[in-house]
């Protein structure tokens, strides 16, 4: 039987990931040890693993590099891949949200400048509102931008709300919440259908346990 691979989100959700994979019946012993290799198979359960960096886990996997793989809802809205969910592991769970300083104090007759990662999430929430906006498309450290006086707001993720607090920032609105979802290859769910199905109904059941 053909293996399945999967690329994982390498950091601390992948190992999360890993973790509900190996308790859904595909443990990989090789994982388990501490080194630098990107790669790791166990032909007995029928599955390779990828680490990949999150925001590239999407390009492995619409590209068929993978047959299935990890992401986070926040990617799977930004780049938009050809890919199908399948489902929400209930893991990695935090929000988008717009945020700002506490005196901030939104001007409508102004054009809003918005610092963000996510640029087409940004665009698409002040469109549904027709509000005029300049995007800032930053790479990272995006709280730093309205401290700076680069942006009035940023759209980020929030998960405890520990960064913002401690650059003295607060949530505003939400936007949508997040957490990882199980996506897999168009081609390989037709032509590795049945092991798909299985591993995606294992990991699920695992979900709704909690
Ligand atoms: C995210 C986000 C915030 C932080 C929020 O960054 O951009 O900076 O997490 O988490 P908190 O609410 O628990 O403080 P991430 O760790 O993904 O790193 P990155 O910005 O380098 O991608």
């Amino acid at each position: 039987m053909d293996m399945i691979s999967v690329a994982l989100p390498k950091g601390r959700l992948g190992e999360k990931v890993y973790a509900r994979f190996k308790a859904a019946g595909y443990p990989c012993p090789s994982i388990e040890e501490e080194n630098r290799k990107l790669i790791f198979e166990n032909p007995e359960a029928g599955v390779r693993y990828f680490w990949v960096k999150p925001s590239d886990v999407a390009i492995y996997v619409e590209r068929g590099a993978a047959d299935i793989g990890v992401a986070g809802k926040d990617i799977l809205l930004e780049y938009a891949p050809d890919v199908y969910e399948l489902a929400d592991l209930g893991l990695g769970k935090c929000r988008m949200c717009v945020a700002g300083k506490k005196d901030f104090r939104d001007r409508t007759d102004r054009v809003l400048r918005v610092a963000t990662k996510f640029p087409r999430i940004a665009s698409g929430y002040y469109a549904s509102m027709s509000r005029d906006i300049d995007i800032i498309h930053l790479n990272g450290s995006i709280e730093i931008a309205p401290i700076l006086g680069l942006s009035d707001v940023i759209v980020d993720i929030v998960e405890t709300g520990k960064t913002l607090l401690e650059n003295d920032l607060e949530p505003k609105t939400t936007i949508v919440p997040i957490s990882a979802r199980l996506i897999a290859n168009k081609v390989s769910y037709k032509f590795k259908h049945e092991q798909i199905v299985e591993l995606c109904r294992r990991v699920e059941e695992l979900a709704e346990k909690g």
